[in-house]
């Protein structure tokens, strides 16, 4: 059996099936439409989601599955007391395979540690997001052709964003992928990550200006303040709106630059950007939800 807690549990060769099969998913839609059936998803959302918990719903349905679960701590047996492990082994005893978000780091591992089915970690704290990483290579590679020699700016809250945790652990693995880390002093990448690229010996730089660096991107990875990870309101305040991309600022751009962001979006992507054909970031939703297709059927193995 087998869980989903990191981008790293799969080798690249197994990445590249999964997103042969979303790619069939996506152009094949019919042909999935039962594989589930009789299966259920649990969808066990400790922290507030609209996309990752849908997507995740939907996909179950669209193969024909079914789907319990809670979008609430608080109407949880977590609001009673009742541990993350004893959940799982509970919720084993209903379901096929479990979304678990939390917000703690960790707490998925913890689940997959006692779970008799398959768990997908969706998100955990501070730390990783693995499926909004599947997530992002597979707009990568449906829109570019591949994965590899591009110049990526990841842009905004680095410090706390898991999905830009997860993604450039993913990154590293392509080749000649040169990483640019656009951010205030107070929000940079945490040393664990840097230390790791060093080691690798994989370039890159971090720079607090996003308009010196524009020109030389291929894709540029904004994404939200986490204000739900500051200790101080204050602080949130001051750097909420730190970067704001919009129209002006995109004409310093490559043409074919594309926009990326997990979404939800605040401030930091001006509405006056969504026209421009370089914003991907809806598209990019609508690929998770083929990656999470394909997802659970690698993970229930179940081949169509
Ligand atoms: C992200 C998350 O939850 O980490 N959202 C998502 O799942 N697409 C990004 C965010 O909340 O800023």
């Amino acid at each position: 059996m087998r869980h989903l807690m990191s981008p790293l549990d799969f080798t690249v060769e197994e990445l590249d099936s999964l997103f042969d099969l979303a790619s069939d998913i996506e152009q094949n839609m019919p042909k999935y439409a039962h594989a589930c059936q009789g299966k259920k998803l649990a969808s066990c959302f400790y922290e507030p989601s609209t996309r990752t918990r849908l997507s995740f719903e939907s996909a179950m349905l669209n193969l024909g599955g079914d789907v319990i679960g809670f979008s609430d701590a608080s109407s949880s047996s977590a609001s009673k007391g009742e541990s993350v492990s004893d959940t799982i082994r509970v919720i084993s005893c209903f379901a096929d395979i479990c979304a678990m978000r939390h917000p703690k780091e960790g707490a998925p591992m913890v689940a997959a540690s006692r779970s008799s089915i398959p768990v997908i970690n969706a998100g955990d704290g501070g730390h990783q997001h693995p499926t909004q990483t599947l997530t992002d290579l597979l707009t990568i590679r449906s829109l570019k052709g591949h994965i590899e020699h591009f110049t990526i700016g990841l842009c905004g809250d680095l410090k706390f964003g898991r999905t830009v945790h997860s993604l450039i652990h993913a990154l590293v693995r392509y080749p000649k992928i040169h990483f640019i880390f656009i951010s205030p002093e107070e929000l940079k990448v945490p040393s664990y990550i840097t230390d790791m690229l060093k080691e690798k010996q994989i370039p890159y730089e971090e720079v607090i200006r996003l308009e010196e660096i524009m020109p030389r991107l291929d894709f540029l990875y904004m994404t939200r303040v986490q204000r739900e990870r500051f200790f101080n309101e204050d602080d949130y305040v001051r750097l909420k709106d730190f970067y704001i991309l919009n129209k002006e600022k995109m004409k310093l751009a490559k043409q074919d630059m594309l926009i990326l962001h997990p979404l939800p979006r605040v401030n930091e992507i001006s509405v006056e950007v969504d026209d421009d054909p370089r914003a991907a970031y809806f598209k990019q939703v609508q690929y998770g939800v083929y990656v999470r297709m394909a997802l659970i059927l690698t993970l229930l193995d179940i081949h169509v």
